[in-house]
């Protein structure tokens, strides 16, 4: 995670740093990049004139020794033409802007960038979002690798902008969520096991115990609460489960909002195995659950004025002798009988438990689910849009609000009863899975059946969550979203 600072003054050609990120438009230079071409001669008007740098969005530049500039480095940043710049166009601007700065040997810089006009937004969003999005491109994951050198990497980025203190104290809060998530998904899943990721929730509380709370129910708890989908899911696996409740007051006896993530540290499918090709993928099925705590841990730090519960169903899908089997009847906390008709549709099965256990137990004002919940929903959105369903019209919206302000955006879709039929059983009172079909609906809607009466939205994370293919990344999705929604209510 990057240090941020603020600096209201700087001249881009007097400043002292190891780089200085300024951005071009598409016909014309930047304020900034103006100070650095008269206080170099012209150097940067005979770029633009030979076209050997256009301004046109994506493209980046390092200039070394400008004569008359202080900083040895200059990134130039293409911005498209000045007067178009929208919110999406300002975050990938920032981004490449990230992306050559990571690969720079260098341990600071100071960016410009949010002094640009940028349609619809002020500048409190224009510094959040450069100092989230730099940060963002410089993540690397370290945890299981050879220690390497770190003595040459960005560490401290200083944003120059008008004044803007909460902006920077929210991006420090939501970048540290984010990293929590990003960290936690990549981490392999022998290391990562509900265990492990109990004893995450537990350096939340331990580093918090002033303000936050955290229990853990075991496989006996919740034998004794009668978990028996999540149990059945757990069945097959050596790693025991785990249900991780962590509690955060900072409004006194108000109800609290309930966040809730699936935690499937690795999801083979289980009985009904998953086929070769990119099983490995499925270490980010807890992404769900490291996007609610990081989200969690940011809320927790901002000390927003809200009361928070923060619930984790965490479990390993395996093929196992003791395992569950298709066609198994489960019983589960919430008293409905699920068919299981396909023991690779686990995660809304340990989702039941855990959301009808935090219904019931804390009668949150609102709850909100994220999940890596089906194949469905990336065939839908892809890799831009989190899936939306909600049965609130008002909820939806607040949470499409937050995902288009944080640039996490979501797009809803259906909780129709017209699908109920999907998911009829001739031998339970539903069953786990509703055909070919609208899969991620279906899904939602099986989740839906164990939060009647609560005001609940569920967020199918499954083609957000992380980037496919070996050199992906858990990319800390829905923690900017969920974050940005929780500094809503608490405002
Ligand atoms: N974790 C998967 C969903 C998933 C699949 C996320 C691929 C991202 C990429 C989930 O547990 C699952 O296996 N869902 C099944 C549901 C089906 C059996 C009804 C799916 O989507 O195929
Ligand atoms: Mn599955
Ligand atoms: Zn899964």
């Amino acid at each position: 995670m990057l240090e941020f600072s603020l600096s209201s003054d700087a001249a881009a050609d007097k400043a002292d740093t190891a780089c200085a990120v300024v951005g071009v438009f598409d016909g014309a230079l930047s304020p900034a990049a103006a100070a650095i071409n008269a206080a170099s001669g012209g150097a940067l008007t005979r770029l633009v004139e030979s076209g050997d740098f256009t301004g046109k969005a994506g493209a980046t530049l390092v200039l070394h020794g400008l004569a008359g500039v202080t900083s040895p480095r200059v990134l130039l940043v293409g911005l498209g033409r000045e007067g178009e710049i929208g919110p999406q166009l300002f975050a990938r601007a920032c981004a490449d802007a990230g992306k050559a700065l990571k690969g720079l040997p260098l341990t600071d810089a100071t960016t410009w960038l949010p002094q640009i006009d940028v349609k619809d937004v002020d500048a409190d969003w224009r510094v959040r979002t450069c100092a989230l999005t730099i940060d963002h491109a410089c993540f690397r994951y370290t945890a299981t690798l050879k220690p390497g050198d770190d003595a040459a990497r960005l560490k401290k980025l200083v944003l120059v902008a008008g004044n803007a203190p909460k902006a920077i104290v929210q991006a420090r809060a939501i970048a540290r969520g984010v990293a929590f998530a990003r960290e936690l998904g990549c981490l392999p899943p022998n290391l990562c096991t509900p265990t492990h990721i109990a004893a995450q929730a537990k350096t939340i509380a331990d580093e918090h115990a002033d303000s936050v709370t955290l229990k853990v129910l075991e496989r006996a708890d919740m034998e004794k609460l009668g978990m028996g989908a999540l149990l059945a899911v757990a069945s097959g696996s050596a790693s025991p489960p785990k249900l991780i409740v962590l509690e955060y007051k900072g409004a006194g006896d108000a109800k609290p909002y309930a966040l809730v993530g699936k935690g499937v540290t690795f999801d083979t499918g289980g009985m009904n195995l998953k086929p070769t090709g990119s099983m490995e993928e499925m270490k980010y099925d807890m992404c769900g659950a490291a996007g609610v705590l990081g989200a969690f841990l940011s809320a927790v730090e901002l000390k927003l004025p809200i009361n928070l519960v923060c619930v984790v169903p965490s479990v390993e899908n395996m093929p196992d002798g003791g395992g569950y089997r298709p066609a198994d009847v489960l019983h589960t906390h919430a008293g409905i009988t699920v068919e299981v008709l396909n023991t690779d549709a686990e995660g809304r099965l340990i989702l039941c438990d855990a959301l009808s256990y935090t219904c019931k137990r804390f009668q949150p004002q609102a709850l909100v689910d994220a999940a890596t919940l089906t194949g469905a929903c990336v065939v839908a959105l892809g890799a831009h849009a989190s899936g939306l369903f909600s049965a609130d019209d008002a909820l939806a919206d607040e949470l499409l609000a937050a995902g288009n302000d944080s640039l996490d955006r979501t797009w809803r879709l259906p909780l129709w009863d017209d699908y109920r039929n999907q998911l009829e059983s001739a031998f339970a009172d539903i069953a786990n899975v509703g055909g070919k079909s609208a899969g991620a609906v279906t899904a939602a809607l099986f989740l839906s059946r164990f939060t009647e009466g609560t005001r609940w939205a569920h967020l199918d994370v499954a083609g957000t969550a992380w980037v496919p293919g070996r050199k992906g990344y858990a990319t800390g999705r829905p923690v900017p979203l969920l974050a940005q929604w929780l500094i809503d209510r608490g405002s």
